[in-house]
C-alpha cells in the first residue's frame, strides 16, 4: 500500500503545508503518546488511548499526520492534523482532526480530500464515516464535501446518538456512479 501522497494532490499538498510552516508524515509507533495527547485535547472522553494508537500502526488503518518540526534532531514532531482511513470496498474514515489553531485554513478539507484520494486508488466505491450526533459544525464540514447522513444509530455513544454519513465515489472517467448515488452522496474528485 502506498503512502505517497495521490498524484492529483501533490502539488496542492505541498503548498498548503509550505505556507503554513507544516509537512506531511506517515506517523511512526513512536508517536503514539504524542498522538494520545492531541486525541484527547480534541475528542475528550472519545479520544483513543496511547495503547489504541500503538496498535493502529499494525493494523490496516492507513494514517496521515500534518506536524511542525520540534526542535533539535530527536524532538517528537507538533501534530497540527490527524486522519485515518480504512480502505477497501467500503472505505471508512476512522479519524479526523485538526488542533485549534490551524483550523479554518483549509486543512481539514485538504486532509478529507486525501482520504477520499487514498481510497478511491485503493479502489474503494464508497466513504462511511460516524461522527455524534450533536456535532452540526462537523456534520456540515462533510455534508460540504458532498456526504450525505444515511441513518442514526441510538446511544452508539454514552451520551449521545451517532450519525452515520456516507459519499459514494464515481469513476473517474466515462461512466456512472457504481449505485447511482441513490444512497449515499455522491464525488467525482
Ligand atoms: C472539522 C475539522 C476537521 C475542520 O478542520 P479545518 O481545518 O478547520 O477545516 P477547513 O479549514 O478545511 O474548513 C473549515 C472552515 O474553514 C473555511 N476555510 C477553509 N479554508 C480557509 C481559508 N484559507 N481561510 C479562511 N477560512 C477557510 C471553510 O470554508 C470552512 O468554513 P465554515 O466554518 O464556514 O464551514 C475541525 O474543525 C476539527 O478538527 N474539529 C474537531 C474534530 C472533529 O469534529 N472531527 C470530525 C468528526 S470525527
Amino acid at each position: 500500500m502506498s503512502t505517497e501522497p495521490v498524484p492529483e494532490l501533490r502539488e496542492e499538498i505541498a503548498d498548503k503545508l509550505r505556507s503554513a510552516g507544516l509537512r506531511r508524515a506517515i506517523p511512526q509507533p513512536g508517536w503514539a503518546g504524542r498522538l494520545a495527547a492531541f486525541d484527547a485535547r480534541i475528542f475528550g472522553v472519545d479520544a483513543w488511548p496511547a495503547a489504541v494508537w500503538k496498535d493502529v500502526f499494525s493494523g490496516p488503518g492507513r494514517y496521515i499526520v500534518y506536524v511542525r518540526d520540534g526542535g533539535g534532531i530527536t524532538a517528537l514532531p507538533d501534530i497540527a492534523a490527524v486522519g485515518g482511513i480504512n480502505v477497501g470496498e467500503q472505505a471508512d474514515i476512522l479519524t479526523l482532526a485538526v488542533a485549534p489553531r490551524y483550523r479554518h485554513r483549509g486543512l481539514g478539507s485538504l486532509l478529507l480530500r486525501e482520504l477520499i484520494a487514498t481510497a478511491r486508488r485503493e479502489g474503494a466505491q464508497a466513504v462511511f464515516l460516524e461522527v455524534r450526533s450533536r456535532e452540526a459544525y462537523a456534520q456540515a464540514f462533510y455534508r460540504s464535501h458532498g456526504f450525505i447522513a444515511i441513518r442514526e444509530v441510538k446511544n452508539y455513544y454514552a451520551d449521545d446518538s451517532a450519525t452515520i454519513m456516507s459519499l459514494t465515489l464515481k469513476p473517474r472517467r466515462c461512466g456512472t456512479a457504481f449505485d447511482g448515488g441513490s444512497a449515499t452522496g455522491t464525488a467525482a474528485t
